[in-house]
């Protein structure tokens, strides 16, 4: 049965972080916010992701403030975050009471929906996120991380999907972050979840439009009864971003698919954004290629920023001409470690590893640090089984973590927060501090420094190093 298609504007978050960077301010944002607001969106993308981190690091900018400007802006929509399960929004994982106070107080500060994932779709990295989302009322959103392999096939997804309902996601997301999947099989793997879902479970989907394949891959999915999809206005659109949403919404009008979302009223908006894209263009920050379809994800199925960083690695050692060698390896190392999603922080401990096998001349003669803890299973459980030879070689006698990774953590809030107490006591700030340990602190120095009426020019330099 057709029905009314909702959509997720990514404008405010994904488009700006796939295409310039993360570098969109608060101030770019603010004179569009009530308009975005009465557009009629599911919800909009706006907070999480990369843009924590850049607000603190690059912007100057409190990302809880602009959390709670947001807010008061945006009445009737509602606000939507990317969270990494136990990883939040660093890098590493964090203990359970961090978890569950950041949790806490995104949805305090104005988020309303939050989508949780874990690069290896280890269900038990999102078990304390999925309890904080429902116990303080949020909507819990789980993403799987899209990837193909010999392991990941629909029967695997939808089982996946049905253990995270259970777990108590409100949503189900497809996240394709690399723009792998294809039409028909989203049509696919969509029916197949929608058959296998409660009705009330809303299926929503993620692409990028970096292969080409983003706007193709929409339609299937919705015509296979797809409730939601990401889109993001054309001025910051396509390419490494997601499809455009003026083009669904026409392309939906007076179908049984009907976003019921006024085309004329988005254009104000589009025109606006157009300038902000500009300007981004102008600070160096959007480089107008990342607009341009790229292939190699289709050819290599690899993503494309995977691929322009084994690049680097080899250009940096003069072994460029090893490319073709390192790309076949690519899969060979994937498979040995029981096909993770190449998606961060894995892509690059996959394609590193692949290098190391090919200009060491021996496999696994050479190995990092990260690679052994992907065998270890610091990171998560695989989704295959890893190569027992392999495993021999590169773990040794070391022990396997098969618990589940954050259990091995004592609870580190009460740490952090005598570690700032010298900066402040709130609790927003012990977060930032928690995730962001130094960039946080310079923040906090700088904003400091401000309120003492230092002027704001002044008090930063370009290595984002702030005298006090
Ligand atoms: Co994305």
């Amino acid at each position: 049965m057709a029905k009314k298609v909702m959509i997720t504007e990514t404008i405010l978050r994904d488009a700006h972080q796939s295409q310039a960077a993360t570098r969109m301010t608060t101030e770019q944002m603010l004179p569009m916010l009530d308009q975005l607001d009465d557009i009629g969106y599911y919800s909009l993308e706006a907070w999480g992701g990369a843009t924590f981190d850049s607000c603190l690091r690059f912007l100057h900018e409190d990302p809880w403030e602009r959390l709670r400007i947001l807010k008061s802006h945006l009445k009737k929509t509602k606000i939507q975050m990317l969270l990494r399960g136990q990883n939040l929004l660093g890098y590493k994982h964090y203990a359970d009471d961090v978890v569950e106070k950041f949790i806490e107080y995104s949805i305090k500060n104005g988020v309303d929906v939050i989508r949780v994932f874990d690069a290896l779709n280890d269900v038990r990295n999102l078990e304390t996120s999925i309890k904080a989302i429902k116990k303080y009322g949020g909507i819990c959103e789980v993403a799987i991380s899209y990837t193909t392999s010999p392991v990941h096939t629909n029967e695997y997804f939808v089982k996946l999907a049905k253990e995270c309902e259970a777990m108590g996601a409100d949503n189900i997301c497809v996240k394709d972050m690399a723009n792998l999947l294809l039409p028909y099989t989203a049509y696919e793997l969509i029916s197949a979840l929608k058959k296998a879902l409660k009705p009330t479970t809303l299926v929503h989907l993620h692409t990028h439009n970096t292969t080409g394949t983003g706007d193709m891959v929409y339609l299937k999915a919705i015509e296979a009864g797809c409730d939601i999809v990401d889109t993001a206005l054309s001025p910051l659109g396509n390419g490494t971003s997601q499809p455009t949403t003026e083009a669904l919404v026409k392309t939906l009008e007076g179908t049984p698919y009907d976003t019921g979302i006024d085309l004329q009223k988005i254009i104000p908006i589009t025109n606006y954004f157009k300038t902000v894209a500009a300007d981004l263009e102008k600070a160096g920050y959007l480089n107008p290629n990342v607009r341009k379809v790229d292939v190699n994800t289709l050819v290599y199925q690899v993503p494309g920023g995977m691929l322009s960083n084994l690049m680097n690695q080899l250009k940096q050692q003069n072994k460029l001409d090893k490319l073709d060698d390192v790309l076949k390896e690519v899969p060979n190392v994937r498979k040995d470690c029981g096909y993770p999603p190449l998606v961060t922080p894995s892509s690059q401990i996959v394609g590193t590893q692949a290098v190391l096998n090919v200009l060491s001349g021996e496999r696994y003669k050479m190995v990092t640090k990260e690679f052994k803890g992907l065998l270890k299973g610091e990171y998560g459980k695989l989704p295959a089984e890893p190569d027992k030879e392999v495993v021999k070689k590169v773990v040794k006698d070391e022990k396997i973590i098969t618990c589940r990774p954050a259990d091995l953590i004592q609870p580190e809030f009460e740490k952090y927060k005598k570690e700032v107490a010298e900066y402040s006591d709130k609790t927003e700030d012990i977060l930032s501090y928690a995730l962001f340990n130094e960039v946080a602190t310079n923040f906090f120095k700088w904003r400091l420094a401000k309120k003492q009426g230092v002027d704001k020019d002044m008090a930063k330099n370009n290595n984002g190093v702030y005298p006090v």
